[in-house]
């Protein structure tokens, strides 16, 4: 990523569906001096997302699309982001799979993070396969998003163990306290910071 002339920040788009707990990082982050990046818009796939109340409560535009049918979702994504001048984004819990298409329109501009060490535990429910496997370590990964699932090329990891009372709620607890200082050092790697 090349960071944007002068004073402007790179227009950025996160992209929800629950919490929203690593949008509320990425905010505070970006409302910081050293972040290239400004949040200029939120995406949810439900309306019901607990992360939409962080729009609300720092003033950011957003829009609930269902993705029912995922092509109109899409194109109508694309001409919002469009609208708004938007130039990256970032997955933040969002549990949709775009299109190799979506994909190919913001090539190399768009950031995901995942609750595992990838290449290990791509998909849903990596505490519980790993606790399952028996793994002494667990983390969190930000990666680049390419069409294959939690495949594209890896820009930081954060490693966590895994205690021997673990649970997969205090595995989950543990690794996403460190996604939220993870993503935003994972910004400025991916601009040369
Ligand atoms: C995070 O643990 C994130 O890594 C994970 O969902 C959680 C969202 O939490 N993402 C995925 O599993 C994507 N496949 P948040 O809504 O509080 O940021």
């Amino acid at each position: 990523m090349v960071p944007s002339i002068g004073y402007n920040k790179t227009r950025t788009a996160v992209f929800i569906s629950g919490t929203g707990s690593n949008l509320k990082s990425l905010i505070k982050f970006s409302r910081t001096a050293k972040s290239p990046i400004s949040i200029d818009f939120v995406i949810s796939n439900n309306s019901k997302a607990k992360g939409l109340d962080y729009a609300k409560k720092f003033k950011i535009k957003k829009k609930v699309l269902n993705f029912k049918n995922k092509n109109l979702s899409e194109k109508e994504l694309l001409s919002i982001l469009k609208i708004n001048s938007i130039d990256m984004i970032c997955l933040a819990g969002f549990m949709k799979i775009l299109s190799g298409n979506f994909i190919k329109k913001f090539k190399g501009k768009i950031l995901n993070i995942h609750p595992s060490l990838l290449p290990k535990y791509k998909g849903l429910n990596t505490h519980e396969r790993a606790l399952n496997n028996k793994e002494k370590y667990s983390g969190c990964t930000v990666h680049f998003v390419n069409s294959r699932l939690d495949s594209g090329k890896i820009i930081l990891q954060k490693k966590v163990k895994i205690s021997k009372k673990e649970t997969k709620t205090s595995l989950a607890k543990k690794i996403l306290a460190q996604e939220h200082k993870l993503y935003p050092k994972a910004i400025l790697k991916a601009f040369n910071l």
